[in-house]
């Protein structure tokens, strides 16, 4: 990653992710006209129903998977052409917590070795300063020394998530990457876990990646939003804008379901979210949209700049309240 702050951490410019399906006849678009910037310690949650694209956005993100089009910009290195070099860099600036926090970490190893394996790998500290250093960070997601020795089937599903992200810190990153990291757990952890993320983020400058099925999740964590809806990001800006003034009906009719959009949404809702190998013609949510018009059959709304910092994908965005 270049050493110029004032560069986004990432830019990605009409990024489209095409699947084959159907044994190659077809394909879908897992990612269609993607544009999004991510600055240094800047707060970015994704929000989507399940199938939005957010896990595939991430893996973009990671280099895991080749876009099909457009360009994802790690500072000013082209991320599918950085040498061996840069890529180590990458690797290290760039942590990413995993969705299923318990099946990424190594069953044959201790915390203590989850932990110090990164700061090994990356050369952070000297052999001697590895203990202290694991023991720090261990502090740092609020867990007990004595856990040192524990193995992560020993462990609950909070505080293996305490892991995971104490994984993450030890590679001492620009960026944190996280995918669902609290779905799945009791509602008295989840708020835990999130003030600990909360905290790190706000008191380390370090930026994070937060992607999310849950509204509410995201306007407690970051301080960006973008909500994706088949695999375009249909709105993004500040959160706090957004959930005063939603400019695009999808990110309305999330919010009537607010804070919670992970059971049925037939309040606010019309219809099923059509299948991104049949998408409809235009708007790719006008089949669920009560302010569709017309023209909303023909024409596909890209995604653009509305006021300052608000982009927007829709032909006919709703109003400001005066
Ligand atoms: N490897 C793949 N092959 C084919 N389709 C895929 C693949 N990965 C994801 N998809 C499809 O892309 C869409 C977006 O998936 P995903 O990024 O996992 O969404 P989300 O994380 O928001 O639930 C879904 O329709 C999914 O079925
Ligand atoms: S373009 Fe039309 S159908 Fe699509 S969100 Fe806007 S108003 Fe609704
Ligand atoms: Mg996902």
């Amino acid at each position: 990653m270049t050493p110029e702050t004032t560069l986004p951490l990432f830019s990605l410019l009409d990024v489209e992710k095409a699947f084959p399906i159907e044994g190659g006849r077809r394909e879908i678009k897992a990612l269609d006209g993607i544009r999004l910037n991510l600055l240094p310690g800047q707060s970015l949650a994704l929000v989507g129903e399940s199938g939005s694209g957010k896990s595939t956005l991430v893996r973009v993100m990671l280099g895991l998977e080749a876009p099909t089009n457009g360009r994802v910009l790690v500072g000013s290195a082209e991320l599918g052409s950085m040498d061996t070099a840069q890529r180590r860099g990458f690797a290290r600036d760039v942590a990413y917590i995993y969705q299923d926090a318990r099946g990424s970490l190594n069953p044959r190893m201790d915390v203590a070795a989850l932990l110090a394996e990164p700061i090994r790998l990356h050369a952070l500290r000297a052999e001697r300063e590895i203990d202290g250093r694991v023991d720090e960070l261990l502090a740092q997601v609020g867990l007990p020394r004595a856990l040192r020795h524990k193995f992560a089937t020993e462990l609950s599903g909070g505080q293996v998530r305490r892991v995971a992200v104490a994984r993450a810190l030890a590679c001492e990153p620009r960026v944190i990457v996280a995918d669902e990291s609290v779905a799945g757990l009791d509602v008295s952890v989840q708020a835990q876990l999130l003030n600990l993320l909360r905290d790190l983020q706000r008191t380390s400058g370090i930026a994070m990646v937060f992607v999310t099925h849950d509204l509410g999740v995201a306007a407690y964590l970051c301080e960006e939003v973008a909500v994706m809806y088949l695999g375009r990001i249909v709105e993004m800006g500040p959160t706090a804008q957004i959930l005063q003034a939603p400019r695009h009906p999808y990110t309305r009719a999330l919010m009537k379901a607010f804070p919670r959009f992970d059971s049925p949404l037939a309040v606010s809702l019309q219809g099923e979210i059509p299948s991104p190998a049949n998408l409809p013609s235009g708007c790719r949510f006008r089949t669920r949209c009560d302010e569709a018009r017309a023209d909303c059959a023909l024409t596909d709304p890209v995604q653009s700049l509305l006021d300052g910092r608000r982009h927007v994908a829709c032909l006919h965005p709703l109003a400001v309240a005066a």
